[in-house]
């Protein structure tokens, strides 16, 4: 018999209360994630305005929070004026980013429409072109979307049909602008500079805004570290967040190192808390600064694309990752590195939402379905509010050649207002089914409501167009909560819920 994996919960040991904006999401203009993704006007399901009401109704069943928007490294050639009046009207233009033309007929009314039918709890997040403009076109972006009247751009939002303000909250001050690739790409040094004018004008009309300052592309860049470091120097007054992006995939066939993924995120989170706190102390500021993690998940960057592909091509398929029940299990355990770090990650967007690295597919004119990633993303979006617990786990480990020795287990526990709790847990063997062991104390906890399993005998399996319900979540067999201990069986390479009350 295996050894079982083991943890405390305890109601006085936590980690924070979560952010709902840690379930946030991401559009992005590329590829089909807006064209024949959520807007495909003449669609069987489409809306008044283009919408299609079969995604509204899967997006709103998986329960994104924040929705970045319009990139991206789109961002960093947007001219936000095109997006804006009459339809007809509005320029094509190239996008230098992906290599494509941007009609331009969805545009930023277009978005806020699809925010204000995506649920209760969506929120638009927006960013700023920091690569090829700045202050001015910022301001007048925020003037445009946020003022309510009296001024040349208000009005025109009110002639273009929109009297009533969108009132945006978030705002992210430029996207990648260390990376090389990116469209007008800094120095930290010219970044800093440019995103505490951008942030200062910004809170010159709206102190109350909220603005993500652009951290590293990933943890990987040769400037990470030193590039937070000196963006926070320049504009730590002046935003409330930096921001983290990482994908991950399977490299060179090691599953192992895959699997432990999370590591490595959890391992950038803490790198860069312990940046944000040095400037704070180097400045002798009380403020913190949170993390925006607003682009994560699983893509296979490295892979070429199955479809072929023209340059400036409308809306081509570009990044559609079909993702394996493998792919939801590392996917699933970086919700649970997010949800781990919950104290100081308080925004964070799941990067993209439809089509593209997207958790629901769609076929123009066609259908649309649920990726195997779709599910822990819902379930943890549903049942992970309230306080995360502070888990501590004493699992079995096994060898992996990136990481090192990692535990088998990878899991995290959040208590809901009504005192129930979701146990969230990753078995990251691809062979050996896990026992685990959950003394519950002081959470007079009696009733086991729910175990809910994401795994399959073919680690392979995938969800496609012909096959759309190909992996679906399982009860899962023989748990049981007796003396306060909770006793379950994780099965090999699994995502699981538990849900207790
Ligand atoms: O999400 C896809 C791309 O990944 C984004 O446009 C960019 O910010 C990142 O490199």
């Amino acid at each position: 018999m295996n050894r079982p994996a083991r943890f405390t919960l305890h109601p006085d040991f936590t980690v924070g209360a979560v952010n709902p904006r840690l379930f946030g999401s991401f559009v992005e203009h590329l590829g089909r994630c807006v064209y024949t993704g959520i807007h495909e006007p003449g669609h069987p399901t489409a809306d008044a305005a283009g919408l299609r009401t079969d995604v509204l109704e899967l997006v709103r069943e998986l329960g994104p929070t924040a929705l970045r928007y319009p990139g991206g490294n789109f961002v960093s050639g947007y001219r936000w004026e095109d997006s804006v009046g009459p339809v007809d009207e509005r320029p094509r233009r190239l996008d230098l980013a992906w290599k494509t033309t941007e009609s331009n007929r969805f545009g930023l009314a277009e978005f806020i429409d699809f925010v204000r039918k995506a649920g209760p709890e969506a929120e638009p997040m927006m960013a700023v072109n920091l690569g090829t403009r700045g202050v001015t076109e910022a301001i007048q972006l925020q003037e445009y979307a946020n003022h309510p009247s009296g001024t040349e751009l208000s009005d025109l939002r009110a002639a273009h049909g929109d009297k009533d303000p969108y009132g945006i909250k978030l705002w992210c001050l430029g996207n990648e602008v260390d990376g090389p690739w990116q469209t007008g790409h800094k120095t930290a040094e010219e970044y800093g500079r440019i995103a505490a004018e951008t942030a200062r004008a910004m809170r010159q009309i709206d102190p109350d805004l909220e603005l993500v300052a652009s951290g590293s592309s990933n943890s990987g860049m040769d400037t990470f570290g030193a590039w937070e470091a000196t963006v926070l120097t320049e504009t730590y007054d002046l935003v409330d967040y930096v921001s983290l992006h990482s994908y991950y995939w399977e490299r060179d066939g090691d599953r192992d190192s895959f699997l432990a993924s999370a590591v490595d995120m959890e391992a950038f989170i803490e790198k860069v808390v312990a940046t944000c706190d040095h400037v704070g102390a180097k400045l002798k500021s009380e403020k913190r600064i949170n993390l925006s993690f607003d682009e994560w998940n699983v893509w296979y960057m490295e892979k070429p694309n199955p479809h072929p592909v023209e340059d400036w091509q409308e809306a081509p398929r570009l990044l559609e990752d079909v993702y394996s029940v493998t792919d939801a299990v590392v996917f699933g355990s970086l919700l649970i590195a997010l949800l781990r770090h919950a104290d100081r990650v308080t925004v964070a967007c799941l990067a993209q939402l439809v089509n593209v690295i997207a958790p629901i597919m769609t076929e123009p004119g066609g259908p649309a379905w649920r990726q195997t990633t779709f599910f822990p993303f819902a379930q943890a979006s549903t049942y992970g509010r309230g306080t995360v617990l502070d888990v501590r786990v004493d699992s079995p480990t096994h060898p992996t050649a990136k990481y090192g020795e990692v535990d088998l287990l990878h899991a995290t526990a959040v208590r809901h207002d009504d005192g129930t709790v979701a146990v969230f847990a990753v078995n990251r063997s691809q062979t050996r089914a896990l026992p685990l062991e959950v003394l519950l104390s002081g959470l007079g906890l009696t009733e086991l409501v729910e175990h809910s399993v994401l795994a399959d005998a073919d680690p392979e399996a995938r969800n496609t167009l012909t096959d759309q319900e190909r992996v679906v979540p399982h009860a899962g067999e023989g748990a049981v909560l007796v003396d306060g201990t909770l006793k379950a069986t994780l099965e090999p390479l699994s995502w699981n819920l538990i849900r207790l009350a």
